[in-house]
């Protein structure tokens, strides 16, 4: 694919091995909040409304190509030489940009750069100075496995690798992100004189900034203040941080919003969870992908909610289990050890305690007894259940898909329902009950008389 003339391009770095992850999923594709670190990263991104946008892969890129389905151009490095060499092989991709084009050079296992620092970067290169090249620079607590960006006055003199660096340059504390922007002609113009007589054999994308300079240009370094911003994701360890981190800034905001968390470090959620105001959300609540929670509801502790709808004023839980396709009406409630799938309670409906609701659609104020299953499946294919409103189904009901309760019907405890039941009806499906008044009595007597012969 090449790229449209357009105001900005991103390229993301993503053809390292990725070893230390020891998976066979594509480092990129590792989720943190239930999406891939690269979606993450490709989110910000959008904020900037790039016109092209390039993913350099190596290693498992047809995964990578599988998942982003023609979002992005995908160049590919095999082998790879190192940074420099990368970009360089976005080159032809973004054959069609004007040269003065700012180009972002992104790591896709570096995702949570905030829109605002990508902002800063592009900003500082079009400054009226037009610097050649933007660094993104930072000082973490440990500087042993990043380069050297060593600079005075927001000026980059030179970059240096760890294993290039003299003891004096090692001292220096400000490092190399790895983030970099220039115009497309400079870039590209830039890397083409890039060689690979270093430490590592490699071809550095940081060699571009020693090269502008010693042409006389000068280049630029943008500092974040946050080291976690730019903190790379190499092994499941390191996944686990982002993945706290994450979640620690989304329960605050969660916060900020008026929800009230009672033990907001054991609640965990979704990139995408949408919680209302004046939503209480109890103890160990884990949220999957596609949760919508509305104004007043309450969560009780346990709970497992995904892919689920929950209008005002609902009660959910303690230990419900809401599955893809759960929507739950205004102030309906689901008790302990209720899994719903593919479902509608309707407004004001009610199952309490121990049921399975799948497929099904629940009528207003419609109330659901313990141990009712929706027997939904019959090995081979899925069929639905419509229970009518205010309908009473009696606990320990089995309804066999598909079928249909009218409204204001009554389910016997303990009935098989395979047939349909008319609005009003009573039905009962269980055997006819046998009563044998003193037959108990006689039994025991009969039993102990004959145990108090055998002892003696
Ligand atoms: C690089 C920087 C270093 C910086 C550090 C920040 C260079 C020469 N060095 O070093 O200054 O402090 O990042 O983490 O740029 N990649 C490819 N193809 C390659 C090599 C790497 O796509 O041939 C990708 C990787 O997937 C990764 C990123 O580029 O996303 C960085 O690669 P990595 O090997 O971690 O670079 P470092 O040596 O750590
Ligand atoms: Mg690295």
């Amino acid at each position: 694919m090449t790229a449209e003339i357009a105001s900005l391009a991103i390229v993301v770095l993503a053809a390292g091995k990725g070893t230390r992850m020891k998976s066979a999923t594509h480092k990129v594709l590792h989720p943190i909040a239930g999406r891939p670190m690269l979606e993450h990263l490709l989110a910000s991104a959008a904020e900037l409304a790039p016109g092209a946008q390039v993913v350099v892969a190596g290693h498992g890129r047809e995964q990578l190509e599988k998942a982003l389905a023609g979002r992005a151009a995908i160049a590919v490095q095999d082998p790879q030489l190192g940074t420099g060499h990368a970009v360089q092989m976005a080159q032809g991709a973004l054959a069609g940009l004007d040269p003065a084009t700012p180009v972002l050079i992104l790591y896709g296992d570096v995702p949570f750069v905030a829109p605002d620092t990508m902002r800063a970067m592009v900003a500082r290169l079009l400054a009226e100075d037009a610097p050649a090249v933007v660094v993104l620079g930072f000082t973490p607590q440990d500087t042993l496995q990043y380069g050297r960006v060593i600079a005075e006055g927001g000026r980059v003199l030179k970059m240096v690798e760890h294993k290039d660096a003299s003891e004096a340059e090692r001292a220096c504390g400000l490092c190399n992100s790895g983030l970099m922007a220039a115009r497309a002609g400079d870039l590209f113009a830039l890397l083409a004189r890039v060689g690979n007589d270093n430490a590592q054999g490699e071809y550095y994308l940081t060699d571009i900034v020693n090269i502008a300079n010693a042409d006389g240009r000068a280049c630029a370094v943008v500092v974040t203040a946050d080291e976690h911003e730019v903190m790379g994701i190499n092994s499941r360890g390191e996944l686990a941080i982002a993945e706290a981190r994450w979640q620690q800034r989304r329960r605050a905001a969660a916060m900020a919003d008026g929800a009230t968390l009672v033990a907001p470090e054991t609640v965990w959620f979704s990139w995408d969870t949408v919680l209302g105001r004046d939503v209480l959300v109890e103890p160990n609540v884990w949220f999957g992908p596609g949760a919508v929670v509305a104004d007043g509801v309450t969560i009780h502790a346990f709970c497992h909610i995904e892919g689920a709808r929950i209008a005002p004023g609902a009660e959910v839980g303690p230990y419900a289990r809401l599955r893809p396709g759960a929507v739950i009406g205004g102030k309906a409630k689901v008790g302990n050890f209720v899994e719903i799938k593919n479902a509608t309670m309707g407004e004001g409906a009610k199952a309490n305690h121990l049921s399975y609701i799948g497929d099904a659609e629940v009528g207003a104020h419609a109330n659901i007894g313990a141990g009712t299953i929706t027997c939904n499946y019959d090995g081979y294919f899925k069929h639905k259940t419509v229970i009518g409103e205010r309908a009473f189904i009696g606990s320990n009901s089995a309804l066999i898909a598909p079928v249909k309760i009218g409204a204001d019907a009554i389910v016997a405890a303990g009935s098989a329902v395979s047939r349909d039941v008319a609005a009003g009806e009573l039905r009962l499906v269980r055997a006819e009950q046998l009563v044998k008044p003193g037959w108990a009595d006689q039994f025991h007597d009969a039993m102990r008389r004959k145990k108090a012969e055998k002892k003696g």
